[in-house]
């Protein structure tokens, strides 16, 4: 694969105005967020729920890709079309979850390590054939007393940076996710230090394993202050810190970055983003690759009327796409 190829993607998953949605939980984090509504936790509902989200009418106007989860990315409609063949007949590019999730990092108590390196080449083979053109691995750093250890972070910016080498030797632009935890009651200049230092470890991981940067997507958190802190911090500071961090820590020939939503509010997630993008130009497009908040509402309201909320919840999807869209290009308005 060439570097131009892989360069072409990650410039088309940053195109202006467009973003990810990150619909790659695991069959346990789904079960979670079902729960939460009282939606059953079978393979039927769950592959409904993912040709909800993928046939929203319209959606590729403000989307460029979806990140899937292995099972996801075998499934179809009900109508058997596969799912990736809707997508890339819909020009929004199929992304994969290949990291084999969390595990305590031993010797560490609290601290965790993501693993799935194991067997991941084959994987990787398998997953271009079936249509995926990017790959994700989310590596999660925790915030707390005497934590981070510099151990765990290098050890996650290690493993991100073989899977991102693999990633490329395999023809997938690798969207490398070292996620730092809103969970926590520290300020926001913590949050601060610690992700420009595991911003600054992965890149040296990704330099001393050879990764392309220009075929590279990074998928940040953004600078808050910890969930339990009731530190209030307005729009503008967020976006000004997360900025800084990023100025400071990430290389300006990689293609873009995107962003976790963390568990903020939708409306937090937009205008951290819009007010970002206002403060421009940057670097690199500043984009979402949103989760949570891309999909509660539509989730919420799917589950009140499985047979017949549908549409309803579509709509749902393409506005939150429409105002993340828009908030990519500093254009987004209450
Ligand atoms: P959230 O936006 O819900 O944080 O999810 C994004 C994601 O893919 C986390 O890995």
């Amino acid at each position: 694969m060439s570097i131009e190829q892989l360069a072409e993607t990650a410039q088309a998953m940053v195109a202006a105005g467009k973003g990810i949605i990150a619909i790659d939980e695991s069959t346990g984090t789904i079960a979670k967020r079902f729960d939460g509504v009282g939606i059953p936790n079978n393979e039927e509902n769950r592959r409904a729920y993912r040709e909800l989200l993928l046939t929203t009418p319209n959606l590729s106007e403000y989307i460029s890709g979806a990140i899937l989860y292995d099972e996801t990315l075998r499934q179809s409609t009900r109508d058997g079309v596969p799912f990736t063949k809707v997508m890339t007949d819909n020009g929004i590019i199929p992304g994969i979850k290949v990291d084999k999730s969390t595990h305590p990092l031993a010797g560490f108590p609290g601290e965790v390590i993501t693993e799935g390196l194991d067997g991941l080449r084959d994987r990787l083979k398998e997953y271009y054939k079936l249509g995926a053109r990017f790959a994700k691995w989310r590596a999660v750093i925790t915030i707390g007393e005497d934590i981070p250890s510099g151990t765990c972070i290098e050890a996650n910016s290690h493993a991100l940076a073989r899977y991102a080498a693999l990633c490329q030797e395999n023809g997938l632009v690798p969207m490398v996710e070292p996620e730092v935890l809103m969970d926590g009651s520290h300020d926001i200049e913590t949050c601060y230090e610690v992700t420009e230092v595991t911003l600054r470890s992965l890149f040296d991981a990704l330099y001393n394993h050879n990764v392309m940067l220009e075929g590279t997507i990074l998928k940040a958190s953004m600078v808050l202050p910890g969930k339990s802190s009731g530190e209030k911090v307005p729009v503008e500071e967020v976006a000004a810190s997360t900025l800084m961090c990023l100025k400071s820590a990430v290389p300006a020939i990689l293609p873009g970055i995107v962003f976790l939503s963390g568990g903020q509010s939708d409306e937090d997630a937009t205008a951290h983003l819009d007010a970002m993008n206002r403060m421009g130009p940057h670097p690199w497009p500043l984009s979402f690759s949103y989760g949570r908040a891309m999909q509660q509402a539509a989730l919420k309201l799917w589950s009140e009327d499985l047979a017949n909320n549908v549409p309803r919840a579509q709509e749902t999807v393409y506005a939150r796409a429409k105002d993340n869209g828009l908030a990519a290009l500093g254009q987004w308005s209450k």
